[in-house]
């Protein structure tokens, strides 16, 4: 079955793609990542990354989709074959259970937008903060209870279609999120001592180059340009025949650094202006953050700005997770969009559950000494998006080179030796550096 959903525009596919690949890893993740991995020793590496190997995976992704016209799974098949629908497969899986943890931390960023909303949210003692923080994620009722509610918003809005949900709410949020990010920029660029934090997330320190700052820029920039789960695959398959592929995949990869780049900035000047710990880890954007806001003039007011960023982010993320199943149960088991997204609503409502009671009631319940959070957190990371991306690589690299030269070249040409050079990039680099990720991965 084919998938007759469309973009209403270049510009719709563009924004629902950069949704998806702005979200809790470039506003959680990326400040404190930076940081801890030297600065420019990881940003330089993740924006080359980014505009090579990224770029051209992107570019991959989406001409499987549209060569493809369907969920993951049919598009994969129809290109290259069975083998390659298994692949595709194990995307649509890849893709539910990152939604299943994902929801939890989606419901964080609910609790806390609920508590700015209440202006309760910002308070001056970090041991409040921290302690308002470990409530929250160790109560049981609560953790799952927030989890529902971010589910059921990225449900709602899958449940309404490509072009009236999806792309109708990234028309809508990109830009804001946009907007809202410049303005809280500018508050923390203008406190006192800013500049050191700024200096902290650029600053060039050649001694911190080394194979782990690179790996794992790497990893990052797979996590944040969303590869390797069939979502890009999928949003690729409601792509107009018009659309410049390699042109609208620039855009995305430079929308993705830019909300990077910018959400640094967004946090660290401040963290630095009040003497903060940079290296607040996941309590980065849940206690440095509000202390933050207590401590500024207008701060509650910027609280709740910052966390409306943080939402959007998150939902138009999960939006793009939920549509990969989501199309995968239209196109190979026939249900209707409704229906799909009521049996997603329940079952990943159930899995959640265990990952966000795994932080307080199940928390002593643990595989490899990890939490069930951090069990699907790691093998998602570390094993299956690498192993979606390498599917990717060696079908658009070897195996359909010629269908996939065709998609990026159909509405424009392009220089034989810029061809080969991204062949090479997909069909060598990228699985040669996602063996030695995958390596890296399984020996710890
Ligand atoms: N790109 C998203 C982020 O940076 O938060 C996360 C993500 C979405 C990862 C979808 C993977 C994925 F398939």
């Amino acid at each position: 079955m084919t998938n007759n959903a469309q973009w209403s525009s270049r510009l719709g596919f563009i924004l629902a793609s950069a949704g998806s690949a702005i979200g809790l890893g470039a506003i959680w993740k990326f400040p404190f990542w930076a940081g801890a991995n030297g600065g420019g020793a990881f940003i330089i590496p993740y924006i080359l990354f980014t505009f090579t190997i990224g770029l051209c995976l992107v570019m991959a992704e989406v001409s499987i989709g549209r060569r493809g016209r369907g969920s993951v799974v049919s598009a994969m098949r129809r290109v290259g074959g069975p083998w390659f629908g298994l692949l595709g497969a194990l995307a649509v899986l890849t893709a539910y259970i990152i939604l299943s943890y994902y929801s939890v931390v989606g419901g964080w960023c609910v609790s806390y937008l609920w508590d700015a909303i209440r202006g309760s949210v910002a308070t001056s003692d970090p041991e409040v903060l921290k302690a308002n923080f470990g409530a929250l994620v160790t109560n049981g009722t609560e953790n799952v209870a927030w989890h529902l509610a971010f589910l059921s918003l990225t449900c709602g809005t899958v449940v309404l279609g490509v072009e009236s949900g999806i792309e109708r709410v990234s028309k809508y949020l990109m830009p804001t999120l946009f907007v809202l990010m410049v303005a809280i920029i500018v508050r923390s660029l203008t406190l006192d001592n800013a500049w050191e934090g700024v200096k902290y997330l650029f600053h060039f320190d050649l001694d911190s180059i080394n194979s782990k700052a690179i790996l794992n820029a790497m990893g990052f920039t797979f996590f944040s340009l969303s590869l390797g789960a069939g979502i890009l695959v999928t949003y690729g398959s409601y792509l107009s025949d018009k659309t410049n592929i390699p042109n609208a995949s620039v855009w995305v990869a430079a929308l993705a650094i830019q909300a990077a780049l910018l959400a640094g900035l967004m946090i660290m000047p401040a963290v630095f202006a009040f003497g903060l710990e940079p290296n607040g880890g996941p309590g980065l954007v849940f206690v440095t953050v509000p202390l933050v806001f207590s401590k500024v003039p207008f701060g509650a007011f910027f609280a709740l700005l910052f966390y409306i960023c943080l939402l959007v982010a998150a939902l138009t993320s999960a939006v793009s997770l939920l549509e990969v199943v989501t199309a995968f149960l239209q196109n190979e088991w026939h249900l209707s969009r409704r229906t799909a997204v009521l049996l997603n609503w329940v079952t990943l409502f159930l899995l959640g559950a265990v990952s966000a009671l795994s932080f307080g009631p199940w928390s002593g319940f643990t595989i490899f000494g990890m939490t069930f959070f951090d069990l699907l957190d790691f093998i998602c990371t570390n094993f299956l998006m690498p192993l979606g991306g390498m599917s990717i690589a060696v079908l658009a690299g070897w195996l359909a080179w010629p269908k996939i030269r065709e998609q990026l070249t159909s509405v424009k040409s392009y220089s034989p030796a810029l061809l080969t050079l991204i062949r090479i990039m997909i069909a060598v680099l990228a699985p040669v550096l996602v063996a030695v990720a995958l390596l890296q991965g399984i020996m710890g």
